[in-house]
């Protein structure tokens, strides 16, 4: 194994390269969704309560092992490896798909494709574009070319450099959207099917969602925080990165919330998730409200979109790198073609797409969740992991709660 001497040159650049991977289409497309459905500020109360107790623990667990995997005889990686690669593969794989309809949807939109459209015709684009096998497979190359070109330039040079100034710009972007959003005539609607409490709503299964969403928004359990957090310098904190981390990601899911719902509900449309949310309601009401915003809205989401799929290669890439002795360069492409025949397959077979979907987020990702809490809460000698978890509430997280929570949640999901 050789010595891992990639680094972020800086604080900033660690955590923003973190924020990014968690920032995703997690919360633009799922989370305002989700809030909505399941009681609105009730689920977000339950929801933030998760994410301090158990997900953010876990992100502990999963850096402090990727700080202390850079130390001789402490690799770690290569027994959570086969877990977490298979994961982080077959997520940006999928991912890439949604990556290119953004790209696909950018272009579109550039060129004013959904202005005086009506959600019947915009209907028709999204199942035309996800028809054309020709389309779909090139726009998903675009978006992995685009992921790849970012981790080829480096660590820092790269991933670091390209979160630096985008994630910056993503939230500046979302918040002009919230603003345009909630001046619409009626927007008040929006903000109320967020925020009116409803407990009757919370129930066993969106207790289990709350749980569910905020470990993959926090991309937990496939690597990426273990790797980006050993490329972390050793002065920084991996506390001080979790909790910042945690923070943006829960903003900017609340801030996406606000810059969808009052205008779904200014339409008087109803809201849904996912693909139908974003590529067929919102292309049409943000068109309405002129030719930016569409195009920033797009932006946005390819952003968003390539901050986490970066994370999702540079798992794959450090592993062939650092304990396979591959140049950078050839790790990269290799990983490229592997994920360009997957994620081909995700784009033409929708019933691939589901179980990619389905078999990293409720079967691979908590394994690995579960993995890097018993590493870290109870392989790892104990001194050195309190270098990095300092508190002892915090260790007994890891330890104790996160492995029950985990396990909990994996159940009821799969029941
Ligand atoms: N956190 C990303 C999102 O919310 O869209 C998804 C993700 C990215 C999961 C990276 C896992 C990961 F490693």
């Amino acid at each position: 194994m050789s010595e891992n001497k990639s680094r972020f040159n800086s604080r900033f650049a660690a955590i923003m390269a973190m924020a990014g991977s968690a920032v995703g289409l997690g919360n633009i497309w799922l989370f305002p969704y989700m809030v909505g459905e399941h009681g609105g500020a009730a689920f977000i109360i339950v929801y933030i309560a998760f994410c301090i107790l158990v997900s953010l623990p876990i992100f502990i667990a999963e850096s402090t092992a990727g700080r202390v995997s850079r130390k001789e005889g402490y690799s770690i990686m290569n027994k959570v490896a086969p877990v977490t690669i298979l994961a982080s593969f077959i997520i940006l794989s999928f991912y890439s798909v949604v990556g290119g309809w953004s790209f696909d949807y950018l272009i579109r939109s550039f060129a004013g494709g959904f202005s005086g459209k009506d959600i019947a015709e915009a209907k028709e684009v999204f199942a035309g574009m996800n028809g054309s096998v020709v389309e779909n497979v090139s726009c998903m190359l675009v978006f992995l070319g685009m992921t790849a070109m970012i981790v080829v330039a480096g660590v820092d040079k790269g991933i670091g450099r390209f979160s630096k100034i985008s994630i910056p710009v993503l939230f500046i972007m979302v918040v002009l959207i919230a603003i345009e959003s909630l001046r619409l005539p009626g927007s008040g609607k929006g903000i109320e099917y967020l925020i009116r409490p409803d407990w009757s709503k919370l129930d066993g299964p969106a207790i289990a969602a709350a749980l569910g969403q905020s470990f993959f928004s926090l991309s937990l359990g496939v690597g990426s925080i273990y790797t980006y957090a050993s490329y972390m310098r050793e002065e920084d904190s991996v506390l001080r990165a979790g909790g910042w981390t945690a923070f943006f990601d829960t903003a900017f899911a609340l801030l996406a919330g606000l810059a969808i719902m009052p205008a779904v509900f200014a339409a008087g449309i109803e809201p849904g998730a996912g693909p139908s949310l974003v590529f067929e309601t919102l292309p049409v009401i943000f068109s309405r409200m002129g030719v930016v915003l569409p195009v920033i809205f797009f932006l946005a989401i390819l952003i968003a979109a390539l901050s986490s799929s970066i994370s999702l290669l540079e798992v794959v890439v450090s592993w062939l790198v650092h304990s396979r002795g591959m140049r950078r360069r050839y790790a990269v492409l290799l990983v490229f073609f592997s994920a360009a025949f997957l994620g081909s397959a995700c784009a033409v077979a929708p019933k691939v797409f589901a179980a990619c979907d389905f078999l990293s987020s409720n079967v691979f990702m908590m394994i690995g969740a579960l993995l890097f809490a018993l590493i870290t809460g109870w392989i790892l000698p104990r001194e050195e992991v309190m270098r990095h978890v300092r508190y002892r509430f915090a260790y007994a997280l890891i330890r104790y709660a996160a492995p029950v929570m985990i396990v909990a949640i994996a159940v009821t999901n799969l029941l």
